[in-house]
Parts: structure tokens; C-alpha cells; sequence
């Protein structure tokens, strides 16, 4: 069975049954999340490139003023919208570096190296598609120089809580003292202005969660029920988890291939997503307790977000 199959198989005969977020970003989900970032209530795409536009040459300062050389690597690229402005500051100092965007999308690695070099004259760009710490693995035979890691736009939000010093922890195992890593956080903040983030009136949001049943159903011949299935976002004010799930709305069966059969009860949930917002106390505690030292503090004007650079001790 290939790796998507037992991984959406044992999530969905797991209880509570929940799908793993990192496979919303097929060829549609990509164009869904595209179209998510231009929604009017998803302000974490918003309040992060007002960062990089007014403080990206801040942020090439304070890289500068801590490694002579390096090279870039960004993980979850995307668009790569709010890193160019960061990487047109670095190209506009006299450094070499090339930049390695690692992204789980083919897609998104493709059309980066295609366009990028284009717009940003000069720029180095070497693509790596697939899972973060495989790339990381694999760039260890490519580049010998210090890293300047950029893991922006809340990504690090879709990793549960609890896995959070984990994954830092293995994340900073990749990387040598001096190393730099800048990290995008979606702070708290009014429960409206987030829950409303995850449920935009114009149902972007929805169809994004819903993408991934489809492609579930075009990857594997499945016959999961589109119509039947609700999108529900929870805030949980206290944790600073927000939680979307699909909700099955009655009784039904589904074939996921040749994997089986599941079966759904009315009411009964999929969690699809976690989006953790912080404190930036928080993040300086992440920091301390995975071997990096809170380094500066990059938010926006409303206070919303938080880009934090962080050195590896
Ligand atoms: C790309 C993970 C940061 O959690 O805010 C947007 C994805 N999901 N709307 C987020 C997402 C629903 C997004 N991240």
C-alpha cells in the first residue's frame, strides 16, 4: 500500500477519525489555498507580507550581522510571496547564497524555479519536493554552508501542540550552531477574528477541506460522499487550537478502494486540520527548551503575527 493510502486508511478507522493536513495541497487545493490568502478574513497572509515588506531589509540585516555565509532554505514555500521580498534585500547584499525551497507540492517546486530566477535576477534556486525532513536529509549532500531557515505563514500551526518540541528538536538536529531560523507564528487574539479565518463566507475554506475527499476519491476510486460531509472550524480560546473538521451530516458507508470500507455516523467528525495560535512567550519557550536562543521579534502593526528569529545554540 503506498504511503498516502495507509496513511488516509488509518486515519479514517481511527477514533476519532482525522486526515492528515499536508495532503490538502494537490493541483485544486494548491488553487484553493491561493484563493484562501486573498479571502478578507484570512489576515495571517496579510499581516505576514506587511512584515516583509516593511522590515525585510531588517531582517537581511540581522542575518548579516550573524553569518558571513549561508544558504537559504524555506520550508513550505508556496508562493514564495512574502520570502521574496527577504531574498531581494540578501541578493542586494554582496552574499552568494542559493536558495533550496523544499515543498510536499510538485506543483509549487516547479513553477518556483521556473518563475523565480526571472524576477529576482541573480537568484540561485535549487527546488526540493517532498516531506521537510527528508529534504533536509537530503540538502545535507548539497550545501556545506550555514543555513538561514524560513518556515513562515503559521505552517508550524498544523503541527499538534504537543509535537511541537519534537518536531523543533528534529528540526534543529538538521542544523549547526549559528544557524538561523525564522519562524511565522499566528498570534492570539479576539476568537472572532480567528474562527471567522477559518470560515470565510465566500466557502473558499469549505472547499479546500473538501478538496481533500475528493482527492481521495480520484486518487483511490473511493466514493466518499461530497454533500455529505459539513465544514466546522472550533476556536478553543484556551489552548489556541483551532480545529477544522468535515462532519458526517447522517448515517453512511464509504469504499476507499481496494483498501475497505468505513463507516460514518451522523454527527460524527473528521478532524482535518489544526491551526495552534501563540503567545509570543510561548515561542520564546519553544525556543529555549529545543536548543535555539529567541533572537528578534518580527510583528506586524496590528500585533496579529509574529516572525521570530531564533539561533541555533
Ligand atoms: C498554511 C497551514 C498556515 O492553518 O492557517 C488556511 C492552512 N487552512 N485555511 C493555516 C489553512 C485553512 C494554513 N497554513
Amino acid at each position: 500500500m503506498d504511503e498516502f493510502l495507509k496513511e488516509i486508511w488509518a486515519g479514517l478507522t481511527a477514533n476519532p477519525k482525522y486526515l492528515p493536513s499536508k495532503y490538502f495541497y494537490d493541483k485544486t487545493g494548491d488553487e484553493l489555498f491561493v484563493q484562501i490568502m486573498d479571502c478578507p478574513e484570512y489576515y495571517l497572509t496579510r499581516c505576514e507580507l506587511e512584515i516583509f515588506t516593511k522590515q525585510g531589509g531588517d531582517m537581511a540585516i540581522a542575518i548579516q550581522d550573524r553569518l558571513k555565509t549561508f544558504d537559504v532554505v524555506e520550508l513550505g514555500a508556496g508562493d514564495c510571496t512574502k520570502s521574496k521580498h527577504l531574498l531581494k534585500a540578501l541578493l542586494a547584499q554582496d552574499t552568494d547564497f542559493t536558495y533550496y525551497p523544499i515543498d510536499i507540492s510538485a506543483n509549487v517546486i516547479s513553477n518556483l524555479e521556473e518563475q523565480l530566477p526571472q524576477e529576482l535576477q541573480g537568484l540561485k534556486v535549487q527546488g526540493l519536493n517532498g516531506e521537510y525532513f527528508a529534504m533536509l536529509e537530503s540538502l545535507g549532500t548539497l550545501s556545506a554552508r550555514n543555513k538561514v531557515v524560513l518556515f513562515l505563514g503559521s505552517n508550524i500551526g498544523n503541527i499538534p501542540i504537543d509535537d511541537t518540541t519534537g518536531f523543533l528538536k528534529q528540526l534543529g538536529s538538521y542544523l549547526a550552531p549559528g544557524d538561523l531560523l525564522l519562524t511565522g507564528f499566528d498570534l492570539k487574539k479576539d476568537p472572532a477574528v480567528i474562527l471567522a479565518a477559518y470560515n470565510d463566507k465566500g466557502g473558499i475554506t469549505r472547499r479546500f477541506n473538501l478538496n481533500l475527499l475528493q482527492r481521495i476519491n480520484d486518487t483511490f476510486g473511493a466514493d466518499l460522499n461530497l454533500a455529505q460531509f459539513e465544514h466546522l472550524p472550533v476556536y478553543d480560546e484556551q489552548t489556541g487550537a483551532c480545529k477544522s473538521y468535515l462532519v458526517s451530516n447522517k448515517d453512511q458507508q464509504s469504499h476507499i478502494g481496494n483498501a475497505g470500507s468505513v463507516t460514518f455516523g451522523a454527527g460524527e467528525r473528521i478532524l482535518m486540520e489544526i491551526s495552534q495560535k501563540y503567545t509570543a512567550a510561548q515561542t520564546d519557550a519553544f525556543a529555549i527548551a529545543t536548543g535555539f536562543a529567541p533572537t528578534a521579534y518580527f510583528t506586524d502593526s496590528k500585533g496579529w503575527f509574529l516572525d521570530a528569529l531564533w539561533t541555533v545554540v
